[in-house]
């Protein structure tokens, strides 16, 4: 079972989806049906557009909001960004930073993650740091490698004390909208490889504090397995985000599975 010590944190990360009049409709009814579950974090994750009125509509509960992306400067001229400083301003908590799909159609690379994840932390936002292989990687048997430089660039701005405040995602590309889960086993030893790394880089403390996500095709009938692994602290989940029911039933099955309820 995930350590006790560590919050479950649950993260809808809708893309490039919805019109707003309906991610409003889709985050009032997730806040209105997990506002019962004090016990861990629950985050939505809508496009830029959507993030000051999702924010008003989930004050006062305890979903948070965190942006898909984020420009590493507090400000400047680059037309078409947004800062870490604004997203603070407007009260979103939490930026996804590096996933695979930034990294594969938007030239995203591993000191870039590590820029924006220093200047996350220092607007007092919390960064949920992707990395995972491809498939072409893992037959190659180059998983850890792969996923070793991803974290190292995530966290190579980071101090030993910040990294245990920070959010890891593990997912794998092949994963990704394919249908096609890691296992939970194949999921553990990456974690554990992870959360090894972090120990190693950062310390111990930050090793044993750090929250790891898993995603790729999580669906409310895989999560409990999941959630039963040693280093599985939650999920980031895509598609299964975007419908109240499933997205609620994730929630409620990884408390239930971390021993919560
Ligand atoms: P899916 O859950 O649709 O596979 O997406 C996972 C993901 O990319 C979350 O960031």
């Amino acid at each position: 079972m995930s350590n006790p010590n560590r919050r479950p944190i649950l993260a809808g990360n809708w893309k490039m989806h919805l019109t707003l009049a309906e991610g409003l409709a889709l985050a009032t009814e997730i806040r209105n049906r997990c506002g019962r579950f004090r016990q861990a974090d629950v985050v939505l994750a809508p496009v830029s557009l959507a993030l000051l009125s999702i924010v008003e509509r989930l004050a006062d509960s305890n979903v948070a909001v965190a942006a898909q992306n984020c420009h590493a400067a507090a400000k400047g001229a680059f037309t078409g960004e947004v800062s870490p400083v604004q997203l603070r301003d407007l009260g979103v908590r939490y930026v996804i930073l590096g996933h695979s799909e930034r990294r594969q159609f938007f030239g995203e690379n591993d000191e870039g993650v590590g820029k924006k994840g220093r200047s996350t932390v220092d607007a007092g936002l919390i960064p949920i740091l992707c990395v995972g292989e491809s498939l072409a990687e893992r037959e190659a048997g180059r998983t850890l490698e792969v996923v070793t430089r991803q974290l190292d660039g995530a966290l190579a701005l980071l101090l030993p004390e910040e990294v245990g405040g920070v959010v890891l995602a593990y997912e794998p590309v092949w994963a990704i909208g394919t249908g096609r889960t890691a296992t939970p086993a194949q999921a553990q030893e990456t974690h554990a490889a992870i959360r090894r790394r972090v120990a190693s880089t950062h310390g111990e403390d930050a090793a044993k504090n750090v929250r790891i996500q898993y995603g790729g095709s999580v669906k409310p009938d895989n999560i409990a397995e999941l959630m039963a692994e040693a280093d599985i602290d939650g999920a980031l989940v895509g598609g299964a985000s975007l419908d109240a029911d499933s997205f609620v039933n994730i929630v409620t099955r990884a408390v239930h599975a971390s021993g919560l309820e």
